[in-house]
């Protein structure tokens, strides 16, 4: 597989950088498709000479194809993530999710691209019926008055339109669900940037007590948090690997509460902190954790433990709080 030419869309945000780095490592010839929304140049700069940057939007037919032009392989990663953003603009979410899909498919069909590969989401099965989950349990929007469920519903289609289409016109298609990814410079709007950078205000403001740190939800809710390079192994064994039309989960069995979350940040910010339990969000689920056999089975193997992956992210967004969208 070395020495393929790949697309890979939404190359610049947190998950398609550190993929687009493991691709170029691994000999192939890469092209990024992103309209810096959420992505980042800086997050590039190690490869900036080996791969080629196409600006664009993913909603847009002709860009999408000539970007598809000439390549063996995409990977689809454009979307918008970040649950405020699914609250706050969930025609947006769909818009992207939608028209992504359906532009990568056809610009696929029409040069002859055979191999598709597809970020979908843990987010699709909402509130799964059992913990830890595999990957044929039911996905589900369960209330479309809820803008929260844009995301997932968004992912449903993606995935249904690659399995289906992917079934008559492509070689291979493969769809991952990633599980609760995190790692330096993975975006602000995510539960461990926000609570590490409101640990160090928090911090500031009063320094020596004990500091008073509100969440949302009791704390007792679990996420099995994956480190940035286990999920790019991930996806690597199953582009390797993995089945035509096979979905994978790619994430880790260790499942914390979110109250665990909060008191590592104090830890590694020597503070002490009171949790004050809040209002959960409408639609956010009481736990999380994958079963990761199915991937596992074709040599995956997670090596980053929350207590390893989680210093060097802190440490991350406090060195670089400047870079915090200004509210
Ligand atoms: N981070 C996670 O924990 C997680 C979990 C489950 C699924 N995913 C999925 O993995 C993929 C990557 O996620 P991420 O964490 O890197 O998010 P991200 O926001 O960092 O990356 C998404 C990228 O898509 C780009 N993008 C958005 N709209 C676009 C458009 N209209 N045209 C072109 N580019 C556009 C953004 O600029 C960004 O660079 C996404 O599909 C996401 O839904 C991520």
């Amino acid at each position: 597989m070395s020495g393929r030419k790949v697309l890979v869309t939404g190359g610049s945000g947190f998950i398609g950088s550190a993929l687009v780095k493991a691709l170029v490592k691994s000999g192939a010839s890469v092209r990024v498709l992103d309209d810096n929304s959420r992505g980042r140049p800086r997050r590039l700069a190690d490869v900036e000479k080996d791969i080629e940057f196409i600006g664009g939007d993913v909603r847009n037919p002709d860009t999408v194809e000539r970007a598809v032009q000439g390549m063996d392989e995409v990977h689809h990663l454009a979307f918008v993530n970040g649950t405020e953003f699914f609250y706050s603009q969930p025609d947006l979410v769909l818009d992207v999710g939608v028209r992504g899909i359906t532009n990568v498919i056809d610009a696929c069909r029409k040069h002859g691209v055979g191999n598709l590969i597809l970020a979908s989401s843990s987010e699709v099965y909402q509130t799964p019926p059992q913990v830890p989950t595999d990957e044929s349990a039911p996905l589900v929007v369960p209330d479309v008055l809820n803008p929260r469920y844009s995301y997932g519903a968004g992912k449903l289609i993606s995935e249904v339109m690659a399995i289906n289409y992917g079934r008559k016109y492509f070689d291979r298609v493969l769809i991952f669900r990633p599980h609760n990814v995190y790692g330096p410079d993975m975006g602000f709007e995510h539960v461990i940037p926000q609570f590490a950078m409101r640990m160090k205000k928090l911090g500031q403001q009063q320094p020596g007590s004990h500091l008073q740190f509100s969440i949302q939800g009791t704390g007792d809710e679990t996420r099995s948090f994956c480190f940035i390079d286990d999920l790019v192994a991930g996806v690597m064994v199953m582009r390797d690997k993995g089945e035509h039309l096979g979905i994978y989960h790619v994430g880790t069995t260790e499942e914390v509460t979110i109250a665990h979350v909060a008191r590592c940040i104090a830890d590694i910010a020597d503070a002490e902190i009171d949790i004050i339990p809040g209002k959960l969000q409408p639609g956010g689920t009481m736990r999380r954790c994958p079963d990761i056999s199915k991937l596992a089975k074709l040599g995956y193997k997670p090596r980053v433990m929350l207590s390893e992956g989680l210093e060097p992210t802190v440490d991350w967004y406090w060195r670089n709080a400047d870079l915090a969208p200004k509210t």
